[in-house]
């Protein structure tokens, strides 16, 4: 049903944004400021940013680059006035960061530093004010790559994951290009560790570093100079790049703990992951791979939910994700499958049909010949691919609707479906040259999350329906919606509409990247209506709907990234006017940024 409280989110969809503009667009009658920018200070004892004088140890006690998966969640009986904000730093942009002067192994290790998670807590005077962030609270926290986290399910303690610094396999330092994530029912962070082959050099040789992605070419930010477990050529390291590609849970409300990563929930390009508890207390994520052509995943749980987000229950409910079931998913269309330039749909008037969820493991144990339990969630692409799973076109958000628990899945992009010997366009990705990317509704069988059956239809094939006939918007009328393309994250709001951002919209409908309601339900359903445009280059990430609070949070990533230090593309968001001198901890150099857009 609807929220026990009305949304206080009205808006005029702002039109769309040129790609040439380095600005942040809201809509009529809202503000924006940001809430906290990389270099910010988190602790007392961080050095305020100083863009031209940057070390590798001040970029260690400040916020970091890049943010992906953002969630702001109130603390429980502060009125509404505290918060705890949870953000990931998936990767740094070098070349805009630093000035070239600097040391190459300053450089590395201020990247290096830019990178990981940043637990920070909020403030607000009274609940109709924005929020500012507070250096040095007590539950601020900054997770670096020499963070330990404490592995669990199955590839625990196996030999694939031991190293010369890790004899047991159990203990691993640092996260990796972390992108969407969720927040759990208990009130834990779930964090994706997706593009993580870039960050390693292998042979290259092997069936896993082919179907992973990872080379023997130096990588880009030559981390392996410095640490030789980043080289998995040195011995003693070669199983270093085993060790992410995971499901990361953090504790934002214990500063002490000692976050996981979740091997039960398989290894491979994690977009993110997102939980629902089923009818009977277990609990269920759903996952993406993103990559072209890989595949959609859930977790069932072997165990049941603890009620609850006191300190207890989130400890009990921490080793949830640690043993379960592991399911790869086949879909099946009903009909004709391509819609075509002239916009025609299937034959039946949908794309739709039904799927299964096919199982790589039952309770931690292998159901895939010949691989262990421990070599399924290690080589997870490698064994679904024994069991033909559908073929997607880069799933990123996997999110449960909160209201009626169907399930959307962000299918970015595929621009080599249907290329050469690539799988053709089928009826769940029905676009050859896929530029706009599409959005899955998918519904479990008789409403149980933990079932193997589910039927699908496309809420939305994406694109500028002014100029793309191939478009799709569940019925709504074409030339009423905003032009959308490339979904990436998804969240809800209160009254259960879903908010999509995206990221690559420059270079397919020419605007901006933005963030979208879409009404499910009714009338509403499949209109389309845009709610900020980023600046110029910037992807927008992590939204979070506290529409009954009139509050957006998104996070602005890499702005102005095809820029340099000496030709800066955005400004955002300090934007120092041109020859002024930047104010203590302003700078003239663009600055993701966690954003809050508020009812003015
Ligand atoms: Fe980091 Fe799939 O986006
Ligand atoms: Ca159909
Ligand atoms: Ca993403
Ligand atoms: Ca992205």
């Amino acid at each position: 049903g609807k929220g026990y409280l009305k949304s206080n989110l009205p808006f005029e969809p702002i039109a769309p944004v040129d790609a040439m503009v380095d600005a942040m667009t809201v809509p009529e009658g809202y503000d924006w400021n940001p809430v906290i920018r990389w270099g910010d200070p988190l602790f007392r004892t961080s050095p305020a940013f100083d863009a031209n004088n940057q070390t590798a140890a001040a970029q260690a006690l400040q916020f970091g680059y890049n943010c992906d998966y953002t969630d702001v969640i109130e603390i429980e009986g502060s009125k509404g006035r505290r918060a705890v904000l949870f953000a990931n730093h998936e990767y740094t942009n070098e070349t805009i960061m630093v000035p070239p002067t600097l040391a190459a192994a300053e450089v590395r290790g201020i990247g290096k530093a830019a990178h990981g998670l940043s637990v920070v807590e909020l403030e607000r005077k009274n609940k109709n004010k924005p929020w500012t962030y507070v250096q040095g609270a007590p539950l601020n926290r900054r997770y670096l790559t020499t963070t330990p986290y404490e592995v669990t399910g199955p590839a625990a303690g196996s030999d694939l994951l031991k190293t010369k610094d890790d004899p047991a396999g159990r203990t691993i330092l640092g996260t990796l290009g972390n992108c969407a994530g969720g927040t759990t029912p208990w009130g834990t962070i779930l964090s994706g560790e997706e593009n993580f082959n870039g960050y390693f050099v292998a042979t290259g040789t092997s069936a896993g570093d082919r179907r992973y992605g990872i080379t023997n070419r130096p990588t880009a930010r030559g981390w392996e100079i410095d640490e030789p477990r980043w080289d998995t050529r040195n011995a003693g390291y070669e199983n270093e790049k085993n060790r992410f590609g995971y499901i990361v849970e953090v504790d934002p409300l214990d500063p002490t703990s000692t976050p996981k990563k979740h091997s039960a929930l398989g290894r491979f390009k994690h977009e993110g992951a997102n939980v629902t508890v089923a009818a009977d207390g277990r609990v269920v994520a759903y996952m993406g791979d993103d990559e072209r052509f890989d595949y959609l995943y859930k977790f069932v749980s072997t165990n049941k939910v603890r009620p609850g987000t006191d300190p207890a229950a989130r400890k009990a409910n921490m080793t949830l994700l640690s043993e379960g079931s592991l399911y790869v998913a086949r879909f099946q269309g009903n009909s004709v499958a391509e819609i075509d330039g002239t916009g025609t749909l299937p034959s039946d008037g949908a794309f739709d049909g039904v799927g299964e969820w096919l199982p790589l493991l039952i309770d931690n144990r292998s159901v895939v010949a010949g691989m262990s339990a421990a070599e399924v969630t290690v080589f997870t692409r490698l064994a679904a691919d024994t069991v033909a799973p559908t073929k997607m076109d880069r799933c990123e958000d996997v999110e449960p609707n909160p209201a009626t628990g169907k399930v959307y899945v962000a299918c970015t992009n595929n621009t080599n479906r249907g290329v050469g010997s690539n799988a053709a366009a089928d009826e769940a990705n029905p676009r050859s040259l896929n530029r706009d990317g599409h959005v899955v509704e998918l519904t479990e069988a008789g409403g149980d999350a933990t079932g193997t059956r589910f039927t699908w239809n496309l809420l939305l094939v994406c694109g500028d329906p002014a100029r793309n006939q191939a478009t799709y918007f569940a019925g709504y009328p074409k030339d009423k919606v905003s032009p959308i393309s490339c979904p990436d994250n998804v969240a809800f709001d209160s009254q259960g509409n879903l908010w999509i951002s995206t990221d690559g919209q420059p270079s397919t409908v020419g605007f901006n990247d933005g963030l979208f309601k879409v009404g499910l339900e009714g009338a509403e359903r499949g209109r389309v209506q845009q709610f900020l445009a980023v600046p110029r280059d910037a992807e927008t990430c992590g939204p979070v709907i506290h529409d009954q609070d009139g509050t957006v949070f998104v996070a602005v990533q890499h702005p102005g990234e095809d820029g340099s230090w000496a030709a800066q593309l955005s400004y955002f968001p300090d934007y120092v006017p041109t020859g002024a001198v930047p104010a203590p901890g302003e700078a003239a150099l663009p600055r993701p940024s966690v954003v809050q857009v508020y009812r003015a």
